[in-house]
């Protein structure tokens, strides 16, 4: 068997255990904020949960890190692999009966992406890639959008969890709104990224991108033809938190350049 397609069928198989666990829990969980305005519910551990065992239960040596308390198993293993896992991606949302999130999963070794899944449970749609063999949704490819103005293109942003009035968030956010045809804030990274795979969002930022926001949405904009990359152009360390911006190929440059001059 092709070792990459094999990666991403348990990509996918862990995000439908993780995304079971959230159907059902789905309007019935109490909620707790971590941190300000950054909630977490019994769902997001759960899912984590269910995300991890499917995982390991094949790959016992390998690394997990999950964004949860309890999610980091250390290290990778002797190859470097690593799963990195988003077990709930718009918990607010969720929290509040939003039917739009997403359970993420990626495998990585040694800074690069071999596979990929992010799934919204609610619209069932499976968004997947392996590296070097395209990107798929519900198992058909697909590709980013041709729209290569910004003045024709639906951009979706990303806040972090609090963001207060003096932030480079909101001053990008301004000196983007009038320049884009529309912009959404979703609430969910990981599906910003898979719709800008999907063509259907035509670029997507966010300043405060952790590793399990963007890991697996980094891996399909690019196996769909865009680009993600950090503020300047650079490639993404997906091991550590980032300003990223994603888009369509043509759109990529101008969306960076709107951003920087903010
Ligand atoms: C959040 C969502 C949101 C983004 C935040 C993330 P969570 O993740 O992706 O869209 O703007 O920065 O923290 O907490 O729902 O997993
Ligand atoms: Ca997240
Ligand atoms: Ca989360």
């Amino acid at each position: 068997m092709n070792v990459k397609r094999e990666f991403v069928t348990i990509c996918e198989a862990a995000c439908r255990a993780g995304a079971a666990v959230l159907r059902e829990m789905f309007g019935r969980v109490s909620v707790r904020e971590k941190g300000p305005a950054d909630l977490v519910t019994e769902a997001d551990l759960a899912s984590q949960e269910a995300i991890r065992r499917v995982v390991l239960d094949v790959f016992p040596d390998h690394g997990f890190l999950g964004e949860e308390a309890g999610g980091h198993v250390a290290g990778a293993s002797a190859d470097g692999f690593r799963w990195i896992v988003d077990p709930l991606d718009g918990t607010t949302n969720f929290a509040h009966g939003v039917p739009f999130f997403s359970v993420s999963v990626a495998l990585e070794a040694q800074g690069h992406l071999h596979a990929a899944a992010v799934f919204n449970p609610i619209a069932d749609e499976m968004f997947a890639a392996a590296a070097g063999q395209g990107a798929r949704l519900n198992g058909r490819p697909i590709r980013t959008s041709g729209v290569a103005r910004a003045a024709e293109a639906l951009a979706a942003i990303g806040f972090p969890p609090g963001v207060n009035g003096e932030t480079e968030d909101l001053r990008a956010f301004l000196a983007a709104l009038p320049r884009f045809q529309a912009l959404r804030r979703t609430g969910s990274a990981a599906l910003n990224l898979a719709y800008v795979a999907a063509g259907r969002f035509d670029a997507a930022w966010s300043f405060a991108a952790r590793s399990w926001d963007m890991a697996a949405g980094v891996l399909l904009v690019a196996e769909a033809g865009g680009v993600a990359t950090g503020p300047r152009g650079e490639p993404l360390d997906v091991n550590r938190g980032h300003f990223l911006v994603a888009a369509n190929e043509p759109l990529h440059a101008e969306v960076k350049g709107i951003l920087a001059s903010a």
